[in-house]
């Protein structure tokens, strides 16, 4: 029960803690906890370095954890929380492929080593409509990406998610089938800029804890200015290529998600709006903002774009 003390020590983790505890129940949050990762998710001098927007308030640990896209696990948002119980964070490592100088395999304990964990608030947009605010703790990609030191030709990245059917049960459905609506590994891409931008994080923890399984764990990225389904999960190979990488999403449903997935008011998907968003725990739809609201920090790399054409 120590890791409960450590969320009571600071003023701005007090309310999550009991609202956690309360509105989950125990039993479900203990068999989804995984072991430990990494002290520092629970350092007592934990602060949040990021100031929410006047009109943001954060989710709570309940939302964040329960109601999740990880169709590895199942479609339906609580399948994530339900199922991924058996899922084994630990240990892991990551592939390092392509036109990179440090090619290899690495313990995710030495990919991170020396590198130093910042907690980050950051909004987070799906396609569906939804959107949640969530206090990620991890590190800018460029980090890693700069200590593996990529070629001069890698153009983009690409991140694989582990593929593991006796542990994520949705990957035991067959693409193509009634309930298999992905091919397996799950897969990502981002254009270099992109990748070096400082808002791109590797998270691996939120909350002040090791991310659960159903977020991702042990390593998942989150780009907050693009849709949701760029923050691939649990990733298990991140590849230095010259040309832009296949994606999961926009490969199978090239109409409906593109490659950018820049989260944009102005481009419709194409069986809904996204002019407005629903944030998760509140009632009345809210317009989106361009960029999800990160445009000053971001619109520079997308200069010259038609951002019409590159969805
Ligand atoms: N990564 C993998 N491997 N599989 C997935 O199904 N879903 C994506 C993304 N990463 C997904 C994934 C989508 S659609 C969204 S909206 C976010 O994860 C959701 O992240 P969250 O559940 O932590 O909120």
């Amino acid at each position: 029960m120590k890791k409960i003390k450590s969320y009571e020590i600071t003023s701005e983790k007090l309310y999550f803690n009991r609202r956690f505890f309360i509105k989950a129940g125990l039993t479900g949050i203990l068999s989804s906890i995984s072991s430990k990762l990494y002290s520092f998710h629970n350092n007592e001098e934990y602060r949040f370095n990021y100031k929410l927007k006047v009109n943001d308030k954060l989710n709570d640990f309940n939302e964040i954890t329960t109601y999740n896209n990880f169709y590895e696990f199942g479609m339906d948002k609580s399948d994530p929380y339900k199922n991924s119980g058996n899922f084994k964070p630990l240990p892991w490592s990551v592939k390092i492929e392509g036109l990179v100088e440090k090619e290899g395999v690495l313990n995710l304990e030495d990919l991170i080593k020396d590198i130093t964990i910042e907690d980050r608030i950051y909004r987070l947009r799906c396609v569906e409509g939804w959107s949640m605010v969530i206090p990620w703790q991890g590190f800018s990609l460029s980090k890693i990406i700069k200590k593996l030191k990529p070629l001069s030709n890698a153009k983009y990245l690409q991140f694989e998610t582990v593929y593991r059917p006796e542990e994520m049960p949705g990957q035991k459905k067959l693409f193509n089938t009634l309930r298999g609506i992905l091919p397996w590994p799950y897969v990502e891409g981002l254009r270099m800029d992109e990748a070096m931008h400082p808002l791109t994080i590797l998270s691996t923890g939120l909350y002040g804890h090791d991310l659960l399984n159903q977020n991702g764990a042990p390593l998942r990225l989150v780009v907050p200015w693009k849709y949701g389904f760029k923050s691939i999960k649990s990733i298990v190979a991140i590849r230095f290529v010259e040309k832009e990488p296949s994606a999961t999403w926009s490969t199978v449903n090239p109409r409906e998600y593109g490659f950018y997935s820049n989260v944009n008011p102005n481009v419709d998907h194409p069986r809904w709006s996204q002019a407005t968003e629903r944030r998760i725990g509140e009632f009345k739809r809210r317009p989106t903002e361009m960029f999800n609201g990160y445009g000053e920090e971001v619109s520079h790399l997308y200069n010259g774009m038609d951002l019409i054409k590159y969805y």
